[in-house]
């Protein structure tokens, strides 16, 4: 089977659908902000505050190629890989595109914000919402919602897979 990725807002439950879901299905599994902190040696916190967004924004990209590499894995990206095209076309070569999809306002209520640079206003959510939900539309091969828990999202996204 293809690689699968999962893409969406902050929040959105991304990581721990990706975690859960690997297991289910005898995958690997790749956090790409994890794979990321552990290439810089640095929380993407620090990479924003010392290099600003164009900076992380490439090592993103360059992160991202590598670890499309791998077989058989569950990626989960960060809610900004949208916003580089050519992400966005090697993610649908390589893999096939969940977007998770959660309700704003529950975003705001249940995520930590502290880690999350691009978050430091919570109202920056909606802005970002905003510019990214037609991008994550238009590059996913399946949406999902998840509006009940992990297990009801795994459980979408395999049954679309059967
Ligand atoms: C970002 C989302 C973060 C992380 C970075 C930028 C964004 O990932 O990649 O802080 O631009 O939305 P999560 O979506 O996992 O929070």
């Amino acid at each position: 089977m293809k690689n699968i990725s999962l893409i969406g807002m902050p929040g959105s439950g991304k990581t721990t659908i990706g975690r859960v879901l690997s297991k289910k299905l005898g995958m690997k599994f790749i956090d790409l902000d994890r794979y990321i902190e552990e290439k810089a040696q640095m929380k993407i916190t620090r990479i924003f505050e010392m290099y600003g967004e164009d900076y992380f924004r490439n090592i993103e990209s360059h992160s991202l190629l590598d670890v499309l590499d791998t077989e058989n894995t569950v990626i989960s990206t960060g809610g900004g890989i949208v916003t580089r095209e050519e992400n966005m076309i090697f993610l649908k070569k390589k893999t096939i595109i969940f977007y998770i999809k959660r309700d704003l306002d529950i975003i705001i209520n249940n995520v930590r914000f502290d880690n999350r640079p691009l978050l430091k206003d919570k109202n920056n959510l909606y802005k970002l919402f905003e510019k990214r939900s037609m991008l994550y539309e238009k590059y996913c091969d399946y949406a999902i919602v998840n509006d009940a828990s992990i297990y009801d999202a795994v459980d979408k996204i395999i049954k679309i897979l059967q």
